[in-house]
């Protein structure tokens, strides 16, 4: 008795202990191989005879139903129908879903994706490198001799499965600083076989593109949007691409934006540039992605936060149909809080895409526990989803095991897809849905995870970056704290000084209407609140304003005071959060994952000392010597 209850106590230990290494995502369905699926063959057939618990389900096709949704349905048996197969396929996925979580399914209630375009934006190189990429090397690309390696089938196969899981319907394959000979044939025929792995999993693809690609690879001497030769050399490159992907998406554009060439190089507008190329697309019904991340360049001197506005404002209307600008959910560049960019406001009738970012470049990377959800529904709190056509998402995808460097980032990459089908769901129903997918069920473990996930971006911007302070990174990496960052040789704007601007007497930078304006730029009701110092919201504060170190916050804190309070706060979060994940959790899931996520734990509560203690002694340094302060 004693021995059987020993092996059973050892069975047990073996199969919580049972090691995972995330590979699986949060598609940890157990093999069943039970249910009779009739209907119609198709992807989401095969899914569902492979793991669906339940014994039977109809597949039907009904063309009443909007592109790409389902409507799943229990009278006499369980149906999905959908007017495509992709349809079929997502409804597979929530029923899927719905064997962990009830509520992932409502029953005879048509669900249909909010964004049409819902995008991931790579940034791989085709040397297999990716910029800003912390979860290993791209799963697309690797050079061989100047051409580029096989690809790896099964891998893009699990990527195109993950995706659709969560509704994913594009993705470009390459950086947007991106190398022209992504377009030469040997390129175009690996685009080819990764666009028909994609394809039965509903995701299109589409590509970075050099703005000067027919001067690297076509030979002519220039690459001016207005000259016959330029866009003649696009319509064939567009034909060629189309005779070997006839669904290519389209393009994604960074031109004239920290070096890369555009139409400016030839006194052209942004306009010209993008309805160039929307021309070469548009017989195929291909699109062009025209990014507003720009400055520098026409601007020099003006508040890099304007610079997209001055930029594109004066171009609104004129682009062809076929165009959308992506511009970056903030004004800046993906801090861990910025106020919504102003080009939102300023951009009428030209259509719109924000592009997110998910993986955390200035987000403690891939070290990190930091859940971006409440940053993108706090965008959308001032930026509608109905005023957009799209949305894309820098991913955070590698070939690490777990995908994504962190257990807790690949929560970004769903969020992310879930956010795009539907911008309403909460920041906690997503964290409760992917917890219970990826780990676990058990309460005890569920409810202090989610709440972990919902606190960390706000920790986040606590330990590095509170108030309204902005891009005090170590310069170019982004990661660790560097407030006191002034390189010459390079732009002002690179430099973490410009950005706080501390003196003796204050600290900020005063984009108010008796600084730069950029509260202009606004749309009224809004401007007007971040533009006075009483109303504009304490977290936003140093980012619109210069404040004397004495002022009173609305707690009756100083300034100088509160700086303190936070930096310590964000500190004592991440001390708390690691204290209860190797404290507490370790007994609700498998040591690997367990232990590889208590390490970045770990290193992340060394990270925000770090980042505290250089800031309160670099601020400190000035505050404390302020005449005002006393
Ligand atoms: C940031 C990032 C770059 C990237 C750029 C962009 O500046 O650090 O690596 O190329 O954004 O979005 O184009």
């Amino acid at each position: 008795m004693r021995r059987l209850s020993t092996l059973f106590l050892f069975l047990l230990f073996v199969s919580i202990a049972k090691a995972e290494d995330g590979s699986q995502l949060w598609l940890r369905y157990q093999l069943a191989n039970e249910a009779n699926v009739s209907g119609i063959e198709c992807l989401a057939a095969e899914e569902l005879k492979k793991f669906h618990i339940g014994k039977e389900v109809k597949l039907a096709l009904n063309a009443n139903l909007p592109e790409e949704s389902y409507l799943i349905s229990d009278e006499d048996g369980i149906s999905i129908q959908a007017k495509d197969k992709q349809g079929l396929l997502y409804g597979a996925y929530a029923l899927l879903r719905s064997q962990y979580i009830p509520s992932a399914v409502h029953m005879g209630q048509i669900e249909k994706p909010f964004f049409k375009l819902r995008i991931l934006n790579h940034w791989d190189n085709l040397d297999g490198s990716i910029e800003r990429g912390y979860a290993g090397k791209s799963i697309f690309w690797d050079l061989d001799d100047d051409q580029p390696k096989a690809i790896d089938s099964r891998l893009i196969t699990e990527y195109a499965r993950a995706n659709a899981s969560i509704g994913i319907n594009g993705t470009v394959l390459n950086n947007v600083n991106a190398s022209p000979r992504i377009l030469s044939a040997p390129y175009i025929q690996k685009v080819k076989e990764i666009a028909a792995i994609l394809r039965p999993y509903g995701i299109k693809v589409y590509l970075s593109i050099n703005f000067a690609s027919s001067m690297a690879l076509g030979k002519l001497k220039t690459a001016d949007p207005l000259d016959k030769r330029v866009q003649a050399w696009w319509k064939a490159k567009a034909k060629e691409i189309y005779s070997q992907i006839p669904d290519f998406g389209g393009f994604l554009v960074k031109a004239n934006s920290e070096g890369q060439p555009g139409p400016g190089d030839y006194h052209r507008t942004h306009a010209e540039g993008a309805n160039m190329l929307a021309d070469a697309l548009k017989p195929y019904k291909g699109i062009v992605m025209w990014r507003c991340f720009v400055y520098g360049a026409n601007h020099k001197g003006e508040d890099r936060v304007k610079q997209a506005v001055s930029e594109f404002k004066p171009l609104d209307g004129q682009f062809r149909d076929n165009v959308i600008l992506q511009t970056k959910n903030g004004p800046l560049d993906f801090q861990p809080r910025e106020p919504y960019s102003p080009v939102f406001d300023q951009i009428k009738q030209t259509p719109n895409m924000v592009e997110l970012q998910i993986t955390q470049e200035y987000l403690g990377q891939s070290r990190h526990l930091v859940y971006l959800a409440p940053m993108w529904k706090e965008f959308f709190q001032y930026v509608s989803p109905y005023s957009m056509k799209g949305i894309a998402g820098v991913a955070n995808i590698g070939k690490d095991r777990n995908w994504c460097g962190h257990h807790f980032s690949q929560a970004n990459w769903y969020a992310y897809g879930r956010l795009a089908w539907n911008p309403t769901l909460t920041s906690t129903e997503i964290a409760n849905e992917w917890l219970q997918l990826t780990f676990s069920k058990v309460p005890g473990f569920l409810d202090a995870m989610t709440k972990i996930m919902l606190e960390s971006r706000e920790a986040c911007v606590d330990y590095m970056m509170p108030l309204g302070l902005h891009h005090i990174f170590k310069f170019d990496h982004h990661y660790g704290p560097e407030p006191n960052g002034f390189i010459a040789r390079y732009p002002l704007e690179w430099c973490p000084v410009y950005y706080h601007k501390a003196n003796q007497d204050s600290v900020g930078f005063n984009r108010s209407s008796t600084g730069t304006n950029a509260t202009s730029q606004y749309r009224p009701e809004i401007g007007k609140i971040y533009d006075d110092i009483n109303t504009c919201p304490e977290n936003l504060l140093l980012w619109f304003h210069r404040v004397p170190w004495n002022y009173r916050m609305k707690d009756g804190s100083t300034l100088w005071e509160s700086l303190q309070y936070h930096y310590n706060k964000g500190v004592t979060w991440t001390e708390d959060a690691h204290n209860i994940w190797h404290n507490k959790m370790r007994h609700y899931i498998d040591q690997q994952r367990w232990q590889e996520v208590d390490q970045r734990m770990e290193h992340q509560v060394q990270n925000a000392r770090e980042w505290r203690d250089v800031c309160l002694k670099y601020f400190g340094s000035f505050a404390e010597k302020s005449t005002t302060t006393k």
